[in-house]
C-alpha cells in the first residue's frame, strides 16, 4: 500500500494590479500536459495528461476577496475547457462547453473570489469530451478560506489537519494503461476506487480531529461513505458533516454515515482521539444509487492512528455560521421550473433537449435577482443523475420518499450546487438567480451523460431600470 498523496499547494506567478479597482490580482499559470503514472508495479505505466502534469491538479489556497487570473495552457493533444466548479463566475470564464481552447493555445480565466468559504474544483468541461479529460486528469481542488470560517477554530493546516480526499473510480487495462470512457454512452463506474490519484491508499494520523474535505470527482460512481475500525467491532463510527458545495453548514451534524454523488464535495470532522494506536478503514457501500460494484469496490482508504497522544486545540462549534438561504416564497408550492432528465431512444435528455440542439437548449429565461424553485425529476431507468446548476447556490427543499430518502440532514443544512437525483427521485431545489447576468449550463454530473447532451442552459436576464 502507498501513502495518500497530498496536492501541492498552487503559488502565483506574480501580482498585478486590477485597472478598475488598483486592487492586488493574483495571476497563476498552469500548464496542461501529460504524465505517466506507474499504478501497478509489475504492469506498464499508464499516461493521464494533468494540470501542470499532476492529477488531481495543485490546490489553490484562496483568501475570498483576493481576485485570481489563472492562464490555463494547453500543451494536451485534445481541445479544453475549464470550469471553476463552486464559482459565480462571469460566462466568458464559466469554463462554457463549446468555448475550448485547443492545443498549443491558452485561455487567461479571471475569478472574483468573492464568495464564502467553500471547497470548489477546477476541472475540464470540453463539449463531448470531459469524461475523458476529467478521468484522465484534469480535475483538482480550490479551497477558498475567509475570516469568518478561519475564527472557528476548526482543525487546519492544508496537508496537516485539514485534508482534501479527491475521489475517483478508475479502470485498467491487462497492460497497466488506463481503460478510456471516450466509448462509453453510459458510464464508466469503474473499479479501483483513488483517493488524490492513488489506489487505495493510508494515511498517518495522529488520535486528535481532522477536517476532510471530500469532492468525488468519479465519472459515474456514487458513494455511500463510513468509517469502522480495521480489526474487531465493525460498527459504523460517528463524525461530524460540517459544510457542502457552498461552504459551512448551520451546524455540525452527526451521521455514521455520508452519500457523495459525482460533483459533490462534503466535509467533515473525524475525531481519531478514541482509536490511538489502531487503523480506521474508509469504506463504501455496495450497491448504492444501483451502480455496477466489484471485488474492492467496499473499501476506499485507511487511517494508521498513531499511539501517542496529542493536544488537540481545534474544535467544532455548536454553531458554524448563518447560511443565507433564499426566502421563502409566498405560496410555497409555486414551481416556475421543471426538468425532467430522462433517457429516450438511446440519447440522454433534458424535457426532451440535448445540449446540440442549439435552438432549443434554453430552457429557461431568469430575470436576475429573482428566486426560483425548479423541479428535478429523474425520468427512471435506474440510473443516478446528480443536477449541477452552474452560478448559483441553492437549497435544497424536498426530495420524493419513493425510495426511502428525504433530505439528509447535510443536504438541508447548507446551500448546494449539484444534488443528486437518485433513480426514481423528485427534487425541488430553490436559487436566488444572482449576481451576474449570463446565459450558464446545468447538467447531469456524470460525464458520460453530460457529454451525450444531458446538458442544457439558462438565461439569466439583465434588469431593464
Ligand atoms: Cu462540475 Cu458544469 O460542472
Ligand atoms: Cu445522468
Amino acid at each position: 500500500q502507498f501513502p495518500l498523496p497530498i496536492p501541492p499547494v498552487k503559488t502565483p506567478a506574480m501580482t498585478i494590479t486590477n485597472p478598475v479597482t488598483g486592487n492586488p490580482i493574483d495571476y497563476y499559470e498552469i500548464n496542461i500536459h501529460s504524465l505517466t503514472q506507474q499504478v501497478y508495479p509489475n504492469l506498464g505505466p499508464a499516461t493521464l495528461v494533468g494540470y501542470d502534469g499532476i492529477s488531481p491538479g495543485p490546490t489553490f489556497l484562496i483568501t475570498k476577496g483576493r481576485e485570481a487570473v489563472v492562464r490555463f495552457v494547453n500543451n494536451a493533444t485534445m481541445a479544453n475547457s475549464v470550469h471553476l466548479h463552486g464559482s459565480y463566475s462571469r460566462a466568458p470564464w464559466d469554463g462554457w462547453a463549446e468555448d475550448i481552447t485547443q492545443p498549443g493555445q491558452f485561455k487567461d480565466y479571471y475569478y472574483p473570489n468573492s464568495q464564502n468559504a467553500r471547497f470548489l474544483w477546477y476541472h475540464d468541461h470540453a463539449i463531448d469530451h470531459t469524461a475523458e479529460n476529467a478521468y484522465f486528469g484534469q480535475a483538482g481542488g480550490y479551497i477558498m478560506h475567509d475570516p469568518a470560517e478561519d475564527a472557528l477554530g476548526l482543525p487546519s493546516g492544508y496537508g496537516q489537519f485539514d485534508i482534501p480526499l479527491i475521489l475517483s473510480a478508475k479502470q485498467y487495462n491487462n497492460d497497466g494503461t488506463l481503460f478510456s470512457p471516450a466509448g462509453e454512452t453510459t458510464s464508466l463506474f469503474g473499479d479501483v476506487i483513488h483517493v488524490n490519484g492513488q489506489p487505495w491508499p493510508f494515511l498517518n494520523v495522529q488520535p486528535r480531529k481532522y477536517r476532510l474535505r471530500f469532492l468525488n470527482a468519479a465519472v459515474s460512481r456514487t458513494f455511500l461513505l463510513y468509517f469502522q475500525r480495521s480489526t474487531g467491532s465493525s460498527a459504523k463510527i460517528p463524525f461530524k458533516a460540517i459544510a457542502s458545495d457552498a461552504g459551512l453548514l448551520t451546524g455540525p451534524q452527526t451521521v455514521s454515515d455520508l452519500y457523495i454523488s459525482m460533483a459533490e464535495r462534503y466535509e467533515i470532522v473525524f475525531d481519531f482521539s478514541p482509536f490511538a494506536g489502531q487503523n480506521i478503514t474508509l469504506r463504501n457501500t455496495d450497491d448504492v444509487g444501483e451502480d455496477d460494484d466489484y471485488l474492492n469496490t467496499d473499501k476506499v482508504m485507511r487511517f494508521v492512528v498513531s499511539p501517542a497522544p496529542v493536544a488537540d486545540p481545534s474544535t467544532v462549534p455548536a454553531t458554524l455560521r448563518t447560511v443565507p438561504f433564499p426566502p421563502a416564497l409566498p405560496g410555497n408550492n409555486q414551481i416556475d421550473h421543471h426538468f425532467e432528465f430522462e433517457r429516450t431512444n438511446g440519447e440522454w435528455k433534458i424535457n426532451g433537449v440535448g445540449f446540440n440542439d442549439v435552438e432549443n437548449r434554453v430552457l429557461a429565461n431568469v430575470p436576475r435577482g429573482t428566486v426560483e424553485v425548479w423541479e428535478l425529476e429523474n425520468g427512471g431507468g435506474g440510473w443516478s443523475h446528480p443536477i449541477h446548476v452552474h452560478l448559483v447556490d441553492f437549497r435544497v427543499l424536498s426530495r420524493s420518499d419513493d425510495d426511502d430518502r428525504t433530505v439528509l440532514p447535510y443536504e438541508a443544512q447548507g446551500l448546494k450546487d449539484v444534488v443528486w437525483l437518485a433513480p426514481k427521485e423528485t427534487v425541488i431545489i430553490e436559487a436566488h438567480y444572482a449576481p451576474w447576468d449570463g446565459v450558464y449550463m446545468f447538467h447531469c454530473h456524470n460525464l458520460i451523460h453530460e457529454d451525450h447532451e444531458m446538458m442544457a442552459a439558462f438565461n439569466v436576464t439583465a434588469l431593464l431600470d
